[in-house]
């Protein structure tokens, strides 16, 4: 074949791949964990940057742009934390107009994918200048009031550091929400930065409208926990949980815990990956049912189990607050002051956050209850807030449905937006940049008749 034919047809295959990747390729390429040419496929550039917070985790942050419309004076950083054993990959594995990490890129913004603490991509532990995996105790540091206290401030100093920039959006889905939220209600130095924050099906309080299985967790866990002999505390919370299940150990998982814990199995299994159980198949409706192997390269990405005790932990209490080492978990060896340097772990009262909010919940959502998640919206006063129906939307859907745009990220890039726009004429002017730019794209709009 003629070499400038064979470029050619290259060229033309990686253009029309911009919009429209090839499955084949994008399986290829994940199947090598190589996610900046994941990025490349759907047309957008991926970096990575190691943060390393103060107590030593190194966070691995993924930086998304689309270099078409990026412009390093203009286009402002959004921070997009991913939920309990999620990843920032959530952000990224649907179409380019159906991804949310994707959709704000080419809104131009300059989109940064944390990876919080005990993931499989963040879980590791910088130590006399080497890596080293985490001890017990480390992982005992891996709930999200540590993700709250560190890994969140820490990102945010390194994308202002980066990008030079004096004005940042962030949003957080599920526990991405909650730690942000304990960030910003206990500490006030970023508050001038952030223009707002979009809080996705937050998870803040628990109470008796929350769905039953989840529930019952919240009620027995800590105490069960409690009692649990240090040698089995240790092996449950001292160490990374779920980090790479493929089919075989999901089975696995069925087998063991599904049959002799079915509540456990439903709530920790099916909740978190989205499936039936019994049958193994993706039962939601929201779901790209052609892509189910791309998500499954990554859709369970591991957790330190003390991110979940930290939930389970606040009961039905109005006022969280991170855990009481000196009464509830001697096993860890902690003490409050040691932790908290005072006798009294520190509380969340969450009215406290001053950044302007938004606020996402809805209905089908297995760890939010209707009346408690409107007691949340009550407390915190967002700017904007809306409840979704959606065709039985669910909580994980807000990151992996094709069509969340058209009941979430639709309206956070609107709030986003109009923010900018205020901002000066320089930004006034990239907004209509941007909207050039979007007119552009040869994607069909989906969201036809939904929204609500
Ligand atoms: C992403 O953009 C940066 C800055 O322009 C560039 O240096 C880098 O090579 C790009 N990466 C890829 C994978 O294209
Ligand atoms: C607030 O966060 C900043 C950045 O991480 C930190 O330097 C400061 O000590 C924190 N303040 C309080 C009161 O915890
Ligand atoms: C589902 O995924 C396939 C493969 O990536 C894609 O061709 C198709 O357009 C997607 N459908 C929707 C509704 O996003
Ligand atoms: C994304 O684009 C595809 C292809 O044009 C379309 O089928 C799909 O409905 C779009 N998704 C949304 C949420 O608009």
């Amino acid at each position: 074949m003629n070499l400038g034919l064979l470029f050619f047809a290259i060229f033309a295959k990686v253009g029309e791949s911009a919009y429209f990747p090839d499955l084949e390729q994008e399986k290829a390429v994940l199947q090598n964990k190589d996610f900046v040419a994941y990025a490349g496929l759907h047309g957008m550039n991926l970096s990575i940057h190691d943060v390393v917070t103060p107590d030593g985790w190194i966070l691995e942050v993924w930086r998304v742009r689309n270099m078409e419309i990026f412009d390093a004076e203009v286009s402002s950083p959004v921070i997009l934390g991913h939920g309990f054993v999620g990843t920032a990959f959530d952000f990224i594995w649907n179409l380019r107009n159906e991804s949310a990490a994707f959709i704000l890129a080419d809104s131009g913004y300059d989109v940064w994918l944390p990876n919080w603490r005990g993931n499989h991509f963040s879980d590791r532990i910088l130590d006399e200048g080497r890596r080293r995996k985490p001890t017990a105790e480390e992982y005992y540091r891996s709930g999200w009031q540590y993700m709250a206290e560190f890994d969140f401030p820490s990102v945010i100093e390194e994308v202002l550091s980066t990008t030079e920039q004096s004005k940042i959006y962030v949003a957080g889905h599920s526990m991405g929400g909650t730690l942000m939220s304990a960030f910003l209600s206990t500490n006030h130095t970023f508050d001038g930065q952030i223009s707002h924050f979009a809080a996705l099906t937050p998870v803040l309080r628990f109470g008796l409208d929350t769905p039953k299985t989840f529930l019952a967790a919240v009620l027995i866990g800590p105490t069960v926990v409690h009692y649990l002999p240090t040698f089995l505390f240790r092996a449950i919370f001292g160490r990374q949980l779920l980090a790479y299940p493929d089919e075989d150990t999901i089975a696995y998982i069925r087998s063991l815990v599904c049959n002799a814990v079915p509540l456990v199995c439903h709530l920790i299994v099916a909740a978190a990956v989205g499936r039936d159980m019994q049958t193994l198949r993706f039962t939601d409706s929201h779901i790209n049912k052609t892509r189910v192997e791309v998500y499954e390269t990554e859709q369970v990405g591991g957790t330190g189990p003390m991110a979940a005790l930290n939930f389970a932990d606040q009961r039905l209490a109005i006022i969280w607050s991170a855990l009481d080492f000196s009464s509830s978990y001697p096993q860890t060896g902690f003490t409050n002051t040691g932790q908290y340097g005072s006798e009294t772990p520190t509380q969340y009262d969450f009215a406290a956050i001053e950044v302007p909010i938004s606020i996402f919940y809805v209905y089908n959502d297995p760890f939010n209850g209707p009346e408690s998640a409107q007691g949340v919206i009550d407390t915190l006063q967002p700017t904007f807030s809306k409840f979704i129906e959606g065709d039985s939307l669910s909580h994980n859907d807000v990151v992996l449905a094709t069509d969340s745009r058209c009941y979430i990220y639709n309206d956070v890039v609107a709030t986003f937006d109009n923010l900018e726009n205020e901002r000066d004429e320089a930004h006034r002017t990239y907004r209509s940049r941007v909207e050039a730019h979007l007119r552009e794209l040869p994607y069909e709009d989906g969201c036809v008749g939904k929204s609500s």
